[in-house]
């Protein structure tokens, strides 16, 4: 056994000890497709349903996380790793009790940290684990190295298209990539689907239906339906209040579809089968720690 290897099964047997915290990643093939706007909802809407939830901004666009939340983090992953702020610092309460982090320079940051330091981050990370019942990471668009190695890292991935030809071709490249990297394994991650912007859950659901049945017949790998979130203006207003829909317009069709959605991730059967796969933070930095091993090793 590898020294890797055997870290891994040190932390998943720490894990079994406790109850680690669900990590699920928020990507997309195409930019701009609602990645951040369900991140932020998903988050309500679990915190609702009282689950104790923290998002991790690993994207840096524009429209990030933090001004959908309306909040202005202090510190972010780089002081807690370079300028000796804690974890508990850098965490920025938002609204409904929502924390935050701010990834800082965002991913291509992480994918540039040596093993050593990305294996010190996943320590100072371990607390959140205990602090977390569920930890989103938004991850920004997927088709680069750093964004689909992070997707390979992650138990339980939601992958966002919209009915836009270009949203779903993406959505498959971004599958078909994934799948050819030696680091993807079909049965340590889940994708689950979202099709957001839809006219009716009705064509949502077609658009799952349509890009399942592509990706099983050619890439042979199960993607699940997760939900559909309408075409809804009020999404766009509650950008521009810079608060969550779900808070600004309760009672609006893309709240009541993010509730709906935040539901059956909670749903008991879905926790059961989804058991194995609640792993933790550690789990996933610990995967990226192993890929760059591996990484450096073929270029050794
Ligand atoms: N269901 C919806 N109905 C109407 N507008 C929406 C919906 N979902 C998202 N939008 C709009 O689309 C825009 C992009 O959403 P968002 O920023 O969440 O996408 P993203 O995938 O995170 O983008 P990026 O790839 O740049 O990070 C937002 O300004 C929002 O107003
Ligand atoms: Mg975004």
């Amino acid at each position: 056994m590898d020294q890797a290897e055997e870290l891994r099964r040190m932390i998943e047997k720490q894990n079994q000890q406790k109850d680690v915290a669900r990590v699920i990643t928020v990507t997309s093939g195409k930019g701009g497709v609602g990645k951040s706007n369900i991140s932020v909802n998903l988050a309500v809407q679990l915190s609702r349903l009282g689950k104790r939830v923290i998002i991790l901004d690993a994207d840096f666009g524009l429209a990030n996380v933090e001004i959908m939340l309306g909040i202005r983090p202090k510190y972010n992953l780089a002081d807690l790793m370079f300028h000796g702020k804690t974890l508990r610092e850098i965490i920025t309460e938002g609204p409904q009790n929502i924390g935050f982090i701010s990834g800082g320079s965002g991913i291509d940051e992480l994918a540039n940290l040596s093993r050593v330091q990305l294996d010190d981050l996943r320590k100072m990370l371990y607390e959140l684990d205990d602090l977390a019942d569920v930890i989103i990471v938004d991850t920004g668009a997927g088709i680069s190295d750093s964004v689909l190695e992070f997707v390979a890292a992650s138990s339980e991935v939601i992958l966002v298209t919209t009915p836009e030809p270009t949203s779903i071709t993406d959505a498959y490249a971004l599958l078909k990539t994934l799948v050819k990297r030696s680091q993807f394994s079909i049965d340590d991650t889940i994708i689950k689907i979202v099709s957001n912007r839809v006219d009716s859950i009705l064509e949502g659901k077609e658009l799952y239906n349509k890009l399942s049945m592509v990706v099983q017949n050619y890439l042979h790998l199960n993607v699940e339906f997760l939900g559909a979130i309408p075409m809804d203006m009020n999404v766009s207003k509650a950008v521009i209040k810079q608060k969550p829909v779900s808070l600004a317009y309760p009672n609006s069709d893309a709240a009541k579809a993010m509730y709906e959605m935040a539901n059956v991730l909670c749903n008991e059967a879905v926790v059961e089968e989804e058991k194995h796969k609640k792993k933790g933070i550690s789990h996933l930095f610990s995967n990226l720690v192993k890929f760059k091993k591996n990484r450096s090793s073929l270029n050794d």
